[in-house]
C-alpha cells in the first residue's frame, strides 16, 4: 500500500474533488475486498465515520462496524452512531455497551498514564472479543490519516498499547491514509454525513476520561458530560462551532464550599477550556465574550448536579497542555 503522499496529489477542497476521490476509492475498495468481509472499529469520530461511509458505498453489508461505548464518550455520541449508521445508512453495526466494564476497571486508578493504558488495552480486548464472534472476516479497516503516518508511524494514538493478537491479523484497509483532516471533512460532507459529525472537534482516544481528573467516578463523569454538552450547545448557538479549534470542560477531583438554598454545599468546580491552535503543539486562548461565559456559567450551575463553581482556564500551551491529564 502506498504510504507516501505523491507531490502531485491535489488537495481536496471542493465537493467535485471529493466526489472524484470517493469514486476512485469505492472502485479500489471493491477491487481489494471482493466478496469478503471487513471489520471496522467505528468510534463516530470524523476519520472512522468517513471510512465507514466509504465502505458502505463500496461493499455494503460486507462491512461489519463495531461501536464500543466505553462510557467516556460525549453526550449523545453513541446514539448518533446508531442513528446515522444503522438507521439511516443501513449499516451492519454491532453496538457494544461496555460502560460498566470500563468504569469498573478504572475504579480508584489515579495515574493519568495508567488510565490511558487501561482504556486502550480494554478497548482492544472488547474489540477482539467482537472480532472473534464474526465469521469470515479477512480485512480490518482503519481511519488512519496522513498525520498519523507522519507522526506516529501509522498508529492511531489510542491504539498505542499493542494491537490485535497474531491469529487475528487481518489485511488492512485504510482508504483515507493519504488525506489531511480538512480533506477528510470535505469527503465526509460529500458522502452525506451530518455536519455535526463531519465538523467535530478533535477528541482524545481516552475520551472524557482525561477530563475527569484522578480516579473516575460515575457522578463526576456525569458532571463532565453534562457541562460539556451545555458548553457545546452554547458555543453552537453563539456561532463559535467550527471557529474555535477545541473547547471542553474539566471537572477536577476536589471540592470547595458553596451555598445553595441557604445551606452550605461541598461541591466540584467545572473548568472551561477553549483553545486555538494549528497543530496542537502550541495553543492560544480564545477570547470568549464575557456575557456568553456568564450564560454558560449560570446554566452549568443550574443544570449540572454536584457543581458550585465555574472557572475559565486562561493558560496557553506552553506552559499548560491542552488537556488536563
Ligand atoms: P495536549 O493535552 O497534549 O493535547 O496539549 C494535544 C491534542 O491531543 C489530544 N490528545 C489526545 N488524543 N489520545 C488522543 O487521541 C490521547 O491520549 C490524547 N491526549 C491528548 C488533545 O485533545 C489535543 O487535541
Amino acid at each position: 500500500m502506498e504510504n507516501k503522499r505523491p507531490e502531485s496529489m491535489e488537495r481536496i477542497t471542493t465537493p467535485e474533488l471529493a466526489q472524484a476521490f470517493i469514486d476512485e476509492q469505492v472502485a479500489a475498495l471493491r477491487e481489494q475486498i471482493g466478496g469478503k468481509k471487513v471489520l471496522l472499529a467505528l468510534s463516530g469520530g470524523v476519520d472512522s465515520s468517513v471510512v465507514a461511509a466509504l465502505l458502505i458505498k463500496a461493499v455494503g453489508q460486507q462491512l461489519v462496524c463495531v461501536h464500543v461505548n466505553h462510557g467516556l464518550l460525549r453526550k449523545g455520541e453513541p446514539e448518533q452512531v446508531v442513528e446515522v449508521f444503522r438507521n439511516q445508512m443501513n449499516a451492519n453495526l454491532v453496538y457494544v455497551d461496555a460502560v460498566d466494564r470500563f468504569l469498573t476497571k478504572l475504579e480508584n486508578v489515579t495515574d493519568p498514564e495508567q488510565k490511558r493504558k487501561i482504556i486502550g488495552a480494554e478497548f482492544i480486548r472488547v474489540f477482539e472479543e467482537e472480532a472473534r464472534k464474526q465469521e469470515g472476516i479477512e480485512f480490518l479497516a482503519q481511519g488512519t490519516i496522513y498525520p498519523d503516518i507522519i507522526e506516529s508511524k501509522g498508529v492511531k494514538a489510542h491504539h498505542n498499547v499493542g494491537g490485535l493478537p497474531e491469529d487475528l491479523k487481518f489485511e488492512l484497509v485504510e482508504p483515507v491514509r493519504l488525506l489531511f483532516k480538512d480533506e477528510v471533512r470535505v469527503v465526509g460532507k460529500a458522502l452525506g454525513l451530518p455536519d455535526g459529525m463531519v465538523n467535530r472537534q478533535p477528541f482524545p482516544g481516552p475520551g472524557l476520561g482525561v477530563r475527569c481528573t484522578g480516579a473516575i467516578t460515575r457522578d463526576r463523569l456525569e458532571a463532565v458530560r453534562e457541562s460539556d454538552a451545555i458548553l457545546r450547545e452554547e458555543f453552537a448557538n453563539a456561532g463559535l462551532q467550527g471557529k474555535v479549534w477545541q473547547y471542553f470542560t474539566i471537572v477536577p477531583d476536589y471540592k470547595s464550599t458553596g451555598v445553595r438554598d441557604g445551606l452550605r454545599s461541598w461541591d466540584w468546580p467545572v473548568v472551561i477550556r477553549a483553545v486555538n491552535t494549528r497543530d496542537a503543539m502550541t495553543a492560544t486562548i480564545e477570547e470568549i465574550p464575557y456575557a456568553l461565559l456568564g450564560k454558560i456559567t449560570q446554566r452549568i450551575l443550574n443544570e449540572v448536579k454536584g457543581v458550585n463553581r465555574v472557572l475559565y482556564d486562561l493558560s496557553p500551551k506552553p506552559c499548560a497542555t491542552i488537556e488536563w491529564e
